[in-house]
This record gives C-alpha cells, structure tokens and sequence, in this order.
C-alpha cells in the first residue's frame, strides 16, 4: 500500500516516516518535501539504504497541481498525512503570505488530487492540523473538538482554513478526511527556532534565553513520537469526516520550562543548576501571543485508545541530550538566512 507523507522532511513529519517505516511493514512510504529552510535531508538519512524499495523520495511543492497530480498519478497512494506547513508563528508574523499560499492553497491542492485521483477507489486523507486554530484559552478550560475556530495569527488562521477545506472536501464530495490537532510537540529533528531547541541552541552558544512578556504564557506538550502514535490510529481508526484533538494533558508555563532547560543544561554541563534566571532575558513579546493552550484529549483515548507514553520530564531530559549530541545537526540547519530572521525577531 503507498502513503504519500507532505512535509516528511520536516520535524514531526520526519519522526513520523521513520515510525511508519518500522511499524507498517506493508507500507510503502512517498515523502514530497518542498525542502524549505525547515525540511532537511539529513532528517531521513540511512532510511534509502534500510527501507529500500519502500522508501522513496520527491521533492515537490505541494502548490504546485501538475506536480501533486503527476505523484497521484504515479504513485495512485491509498493514504495521505499531510504535515507540509510553514509552521512557525514568529515567521507568520514577518511574512503571512508563504503561509496562506502553502498551508491553505498547498493543502487545496492536496485535496483537489486526492478528489480526482480517488474517483473509483477508497484513499484517506489525514489533515495534520493544530490547537492553535482554537485561539487562546484563559486561566481554565480545555479545548474539545466543539470549541468554535477562533485563530490568532496568520499561521494559525491559515491552518484553520485548511481544516475547513477539508471538512469541505468530505462533505460536498465524501471524501474520506480526517482532522488530527495536536498541541506543542517537542523532540529530536526540531527545528531551532521554536522554543525548546531555540532556548537549548543559546545556553551552547553562552547567550541569555529570550522570554517573550512575562513568560506566564501556558503551552501542553507532547511527545513528537506520542503525537505520532495518535497520527497512526487517527489513520487506522478514525471515522471519516471527524476531528481528533491530540495531547498529553502536559500544560507548562514558559519559564518554567526554561527553568527545567537550564538545570538539565547547566547539570549536564557539570555545572551547579543554581542562579537560573541570571541566563533568562525578557523581551518583547509576541504580537497576538495566545496566552494558554491545553487539549481535551479524551474522544481520541475513546474513539482510537490513544495513550500517550513519554513522560514530559523524561522527554525533556532526551531531547536535551539529543541536541547536546547532534550539535553539528542544528549549526548546519542555522544557515545565513537563519541567522538573518532571528536578528529582525529578537534584534541584533
Ligand atoms: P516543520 O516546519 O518542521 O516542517 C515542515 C515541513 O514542510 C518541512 O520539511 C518543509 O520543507 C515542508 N514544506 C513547507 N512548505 C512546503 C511546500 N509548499 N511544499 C512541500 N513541502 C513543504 O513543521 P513541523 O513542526 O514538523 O509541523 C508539521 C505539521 O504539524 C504542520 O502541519 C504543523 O502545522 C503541524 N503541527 C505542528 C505542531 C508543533 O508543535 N510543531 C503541533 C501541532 C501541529
Ligand atoms: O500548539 C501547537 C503549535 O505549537 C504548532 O501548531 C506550531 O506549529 C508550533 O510552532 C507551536 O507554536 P507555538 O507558538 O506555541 O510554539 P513556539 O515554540 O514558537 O513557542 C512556544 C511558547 O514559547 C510561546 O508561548 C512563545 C514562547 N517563546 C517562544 C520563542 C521561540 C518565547 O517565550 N521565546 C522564544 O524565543
């Protein structure tokens, strides 16, 4: 059976190849990556050699319709699980257009040759998608898959017009969809500039921790491999036209986990994890900063037995010692362009 993966170069999408690689031996698995700054070969090395003739890489921009039309051809897939995003929200802020042209007419397209290419045959199409479309919770509540799409930045507006495209597909041509929303993943192959590896790349390189506003600000994490697993049974196990939220019920303020960075940071160091605020700056914050996220998990532990597996703080004590061994992974990442953006974010 072919699954085509968008964004398979990417972070999640990188983890989630490997996982189907080893765990579905009957699939045979299609990455199309445009290779943005965030998509790396490197993120799927040695799989050629180990998975060979199950494996297959093509590089394509998933707005590109003669492209996707012509892979849908090719490869006729049963599946496709759609990671491909621009997926930063610091980024949607400097540029909104990239993202409204790859998350919504990317995933339009997307849909449009799965419509054409599943005329005569079953194919499932799983919508990777976000509890940022949900917009800010206040000091309680959790999301449900009930709550109203009320979406903050360009980023998450553009993710949220994707999901409704989506639903569209499925209910005016029944096209088999499913919406996964995952909340704030963390874990090996993430890109630097998000928080946890960001934070990581500036203790090695001796600078302080930019916090935006008062770093009260509420994130629920999940394991890239446990948001994975939910991927994988929304695949087996979802019912079409539903949407699962995916989380860990892990919620975290910010400089709390900052804190937690710099003491498995300073420790692993062999340096005493005092005086820890001495590393954090605070700095301004985020335009529309959402101020708290947190997933109502429970019709996915219901409908698909989704049960997450990583405990957070053991998680995070990997995935700082991940980075701290594959430094040579995120300076090569860290390329002109890169330095570029993070001085127009957090100034010279
Ligand atoms: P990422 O930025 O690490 O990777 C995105 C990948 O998409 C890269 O490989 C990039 O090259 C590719 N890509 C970008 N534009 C493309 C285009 N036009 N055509 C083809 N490929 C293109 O992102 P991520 O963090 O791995 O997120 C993957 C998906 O999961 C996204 O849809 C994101 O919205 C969603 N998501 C992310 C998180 C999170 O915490 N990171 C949480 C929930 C949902
Ligand atoms: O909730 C799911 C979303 O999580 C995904 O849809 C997005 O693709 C993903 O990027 C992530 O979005 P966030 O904006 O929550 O993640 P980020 O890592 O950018 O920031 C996490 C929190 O940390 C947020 O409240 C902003 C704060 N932050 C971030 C950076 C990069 C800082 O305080 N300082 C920083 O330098």
């Amino acid at each position: 059976m072919n699954i085509i993966v968008t964004g398979g170069a990417g972070f999640i999408g990188s983890n989630f190849v490997r996982m189907a690689l080893s765990q579905r031996p009957e699939w045979r698995v299609i990455v199309v990556d445009a290779l943005t700054y965030a998509g790396n070969l490197e993120n799927l090395d040695g799989l050629e050699k180990t998975y060979s003739g199950r494996y297959r890489f093509a590089k394509a921009d998933v707005a590109d319709s003669a492209a996707i039309e012509k892979l849908f051809e090719q490869e006729s897939p049963s599946i496709v699980v759609h990671f491909a995003a621009e997926s930063h929200v610091d980024r949607s802020v400097l540029g909104p257009m990239d993202f409204v042209r790859t998350n919504v007419l990317g995933t339009a397209t997307l849909l449009d040759a799965a419509r054409k290419s599943w005329r005569d045959k079953a194919g499932r199409f799983l919508q990777i998608s976000t509890d940022e479309v949900y917009g800010a919770l206040g000091d309680t509540g959790a999301f449900t898959e009930a709550t109203p799409l009320a979406p903050s930045s360009p980023y998450s507006a553009s993710k949220a017009s994707a999901d409704l495209l989506a639903l569209a597909y499925h209910k005016t041509f029944g096209l088999d969809v499913v919406i996964t929303r995952c909340c704030n993943n963390y874990g090996p192959y993430q890109f630097p500039e998000k928080l946890i590896p960001f934070m990581i790349s500036r203790f090695v390189d001796g600078e302080k921790l930019p916090v935006y506003g008062n770093g009260m600000n509420v994130r629920d994490w999940i394991h890239v491999e446990d948001h994975n697993r939910g991927v994988l049974l929304a695949i087996e196990k979802g019912r079409p036209g539903e949407v699962y939220n995916l989380g860990a019920r892990c919620e975290r303020n910010n400089i709390d986990i900052v804190r937690s960075l710099l003491k498995l940071l300073l420790t692993a160091k062999g340096k005493p994890a005092v005086d820890l605020d001495s590393h954090i700056t605070f700095v301004k914050d985020r335009p529309g900063h959402d101020w708290r996220y947190a997933i109502d998990p429970s019709k996915a532990e219901r409908e698909l037995g989704f049960r997450p597996e990583v405990r957070f703080e053991e998680g995070l004590a990997k995935t700082v010692q991940w980075y701290l061994e594959n430094e040579k992974w995120w300076r090569d990442v860290q390329s002109g362009a890169y330095r570029d953006y993070v001085s127009k974010v957090y100034g010279a």
